[in-house]
């Protein structure tokens, strides 16, 4: 059984974080899901404690006992850092090292392996700061599941979506050989 850390940030793609927990739960895996404010409003903390059956993390202020920071203690525990879906917003905090709010501080403490799965609009994706910010990371050895081409939910047709969900699952299990 590994420790998963699955941060999940606020895409329309959101809702699909819950197949993703829910298969690698079912695989034996610990799975502990960080959301970001954004996230919260596109899928419940609720569904996915339920479906990680472990706390939920969406406020590093939240954090009211034991003396060790829970995010710190996350990202030292981490087998994997595992971000699907990973907004545009998200890739750019990383590569500059931001660390505002639980899932970009435990981003950036943690040494587990990190595997993004991107989600967004076709025109974020390919604008050069996100191309940038995305070869920063990959530079620094983070691994990235590409996004899809297919209809995007805001109506464009393109390269965007989430990689399939079996993909990413995949690529998780893979990564903690
Ligand atoms: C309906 C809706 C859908 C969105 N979908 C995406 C998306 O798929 N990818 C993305 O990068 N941003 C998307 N955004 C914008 C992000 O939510 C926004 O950039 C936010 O600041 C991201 O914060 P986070 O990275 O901390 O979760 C969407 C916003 C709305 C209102």
């Amino acid at each position: 059984m590994a420790n998963i850390v699955l941060g999940i940030t606020g895409s329309i793609a959101a809702y699909k974080a819950a197949d993703i927990v829910s298969q690698l739960t079912k695989a034996g895996h610990q799975v502990t899901c960080v959301l970001t404010k954004g996230a919260v409003e596109f899928v419940t903390p609720l569904t996915l404690a339920t479906l990680s059956r472990r706390p939920v993390v969406t406020d590093l202020f939240a954090e009211k006992e034991g003396w060790q920071p829970g995010h710190i203690q996350l990202a030292d525990d981490a087998d994997l850092l595992l971000i699907a879906p990973a907004t545009a917003n998200v890739l750019a905090a990383m590569a500059h090292g931001f660390a505002s709010d639980a899932l970009t501080a435990i981003a950036l403490a943690t040494r587990a392996p990190v595997l993004i799965a991107p989600a967004m609009n076709g025109k974020m994706w390919q604008h050069p700061a996100t191309l940038r910010n995305v070869e920063t990371l990959q530079g620094w050895g983070v691994k990235f599941i590409d996004p899809a081409e297919g209809l995007l939910a805001c109506g464009y047709e393109g390269v965007g979506r989430l990689a399939p969900v079996e993909e990413i699952v995949a690529a998780a299990q893979a990564a903690l050989k």
